[in-house]
């Protein structure tokens, strides 16, 4: 027998196998461009660098970098339960919060349990749950983009293992109301996990969203709440998530089967620089929600009706096909995304930026469309 095969497809777990084909998102490499070369308001990223303080923070731990990090991070830990009251047996960190979602597929579904999530919404709550070979409800978000609570509370019998929520929900951007918050806590079954993602949470309270946190405390059944300093602390580079929960349990859970150092310790000094620096992070979310409010309106004197957004980003229907919309707009140096899959095909998201980019990407749709 050849000791070569044409194919290894059959090394792969099945339920691996069964995935679309990985494609990472689009940097500007993938299109031929040096990076900075385009207008990348793809990723959601912040546009603005990190305080002058986490560069220093950085400079001072790359000295140790010959040791490995804190395996619990816990100065980090101790300055968000500080800032939450969530104590630090209850805090989990991942290597971004995507990190966090990956582990709780590993952690809490599996084989025969059901799982809840809004769609369109971030794709790897599905890919988790199609690796632990569990069963998922997709439920379409609303009209507005808000995760739909009566639909997703509908799709609660019989129990489900674990119900995932974001809000501000991507790509869509809608904040789920006080009341609908409220109603999805206290209708989720107490023996499911609920699980509400926050990636966007500053941004989110900023645009005058409910208190999360605060409204789960009331919750006597277990839950998990994600958030990320990617996105409200400019460190998307350094990939530093965590997950707040209800229990040491569920805490422990994550911490099982996560990888002992999956923080480094660079991206534990940054995000705890960060931490120290509000006032520059909160300038900046600022300006990026001055430039969110500029788009909208751009965004309507053009006609379009873009969906309410509180988060960094803005998705709006255009009158073509998004991918060929995406397409002339990365001719003209600027990268956007398509929301994809119906009722969404000609949808784009626009992750905001500098007011340069606000008036470029204007100025670009206007000759697109
Ligand atoms: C809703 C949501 N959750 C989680 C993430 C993951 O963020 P990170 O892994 O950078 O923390 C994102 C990133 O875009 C997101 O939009």
């Amino acid at each position: 027998m050849s000791q070569n095969s044409d194919t290894a497809a059959g090394v792969l777990r099945r339920s691996v196998a069964a995935l679309p084909p990985h494609r990472g998102p689009q940097i500007e490499e993938d299109l031929n461009a040096k990076p900075g070369a385009l207008r990348r308001m793809s990723l959601n990223e912040s546009a603005e660098p990190p305080s002058p303080k986490v560069a220093a923070a950085v400079a001072a731990a790359v000295v140790n970098a010959n040791r490995y990090p804190d395996p619990r991070a816990r100065a980090l830990a101790e300055a968000i339960s500080d800032r939450t009251e969530v104590p630090v047996s209850r805090i989990a960190f991942g290597n971004g919060s995507h990190e966090l979602i990956m582990l709780m597929g590993t952690a809490f579904m599996e084989a025969g349990s059901r799982i809840v999530v809004p769609s369109p919404s971030f794709q790897p709550y599905q890919t988790a749950a199609r690796i632990a070979g569990a069963e998922l409800s997709i439920v379409p978000v609303d009209a507005e983009g808000a995760n739909d609570v009566d639909a997703m509370l509908a799709a609660c019998t019989p129990v489900p293992r674990m119900v995932i929520a974001a809000t501000p929900n991507n790509p869509t951007g809608a904040l789920l109301s006080q009341v609908a918050l409220d109603k999805l806590i206290a209708g989720v079954p107490k023996t499911t996990l609920l699980v509400i993602d926050e990636a966007y949470y500053e941004f989110g309270r900023l645009a005058g969203g409910p208190d999360v946190l605060k409204a789960l405390k009331a919750r006597k059944a277990p839950w998990l709440v994600l958030r990320t300093f990617s996105k409200a602390y400019n460190l998307a580079g350094l990939r530093v998530g965590y997950a707040l929960a209800s229990h040491d349990e569920i805490v422990e859970g994550i911490n099982r089967v996560r990888g002992v150092f999956n923080v480094n310790r660079l991206a534990q000094a940054a995000a705890l620089a960060a931490l120290s620096d509000e006032p520059y992070a909160r300038a900046s979310q600022k300006r990026t929600a001055a430039e969110r409010d500029r788009l909208a309106v751009g965004l309507k004197a053009m006609g379009l009706s873009p969906l309410p957004s509180a988060a960094n980003f803005v998705c709006v229907k255009t009158s073509k096909p998004a991918s060929d919309v995406v397409s002339a707009l990365a001719r003209k140096g600027i990268m956007i995304v398509p929301v994809g899959g119906p009722p969404y095909e000609n949808h784009i998201r626009i992750t905001l930026g500098t007011p340069e980019d606000t008036d470029a990407v204007l100025t670009a749709l206007k000759e697109v469309l």
